[in-house]
């Protein structure tokens, strides 16, 4: 097992932040063209400093491993960033503690990003990104009612 398996096996383990925000203050939603998993990511805001920062994210995922544990990373690390400096981050960036992602697995990350950049509201072409998380279906709600073009949903075992 490679080093970058043995890193996605452990934060599998235990993956941090995941399930839907009920007191999210914005959500995002992305679907990876290059493989049909999507992934949506919620965040909390909070005053601090007299800035506004990220006091939380969480996400949820019908993706494969290296996206849930990318996400599961990422979503530590937006914690105490601003709006601003959580724009900023790329995939690789998202994605450091895993090290560098296999050229197959670059998407993976980069499924991740979207789901923050559409959070944050910088990503208008996703025209998914609400700041009414009321109304949002849950992810296999809007999956559904997505009628995917392609691609299919992976459950992903954490015990495999
Ligand atoms: Fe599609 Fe990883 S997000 S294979």
């Amino acid at each position: 097992m490679s080093e970058f398996e043995k890193k996605v096996r452990d934060t599998l383990a235990n993956p941090k932040n995941q399930g839907e925000m009920q007191d999210a203050d914005s959500v995002g939603t992305v679907g990876s063209p290059d493989c049909g998993d999507m992934l949506r990511m919620w965040l909390k805001f909070t005053e601090k400093d007299g800035k506004k920062v990220i006091d939380k994210a969480s996400f949820q995922s019908f993706g494969c491993q290296t996206a849930i544990a990318v996400a599961s990373m990422a979503t530590e690390m937006l914690k105490g960033k601003t709006a601003e400096e959580a724009s900023n981050l790329n995939a690789e960036e998202l994605s450091a503690d895993l090290g560098a992602l296999p050229p197959m697995k670059i998407h993976c990350g980069q499924l991740v990003e979207g789901a923050l950049k559409n959070a944050l509201g910088s990503n208008p072409e996703n025209s998914e990104s609400t700041n009414n998380t009321e109304s949002s279906p849950t992810l296999a709600q809007s999956i559904s009612q997505q009628n995917k073009p392609s691609g299919t949903i992976k459950i992903v075992k954490l015990d495999d």
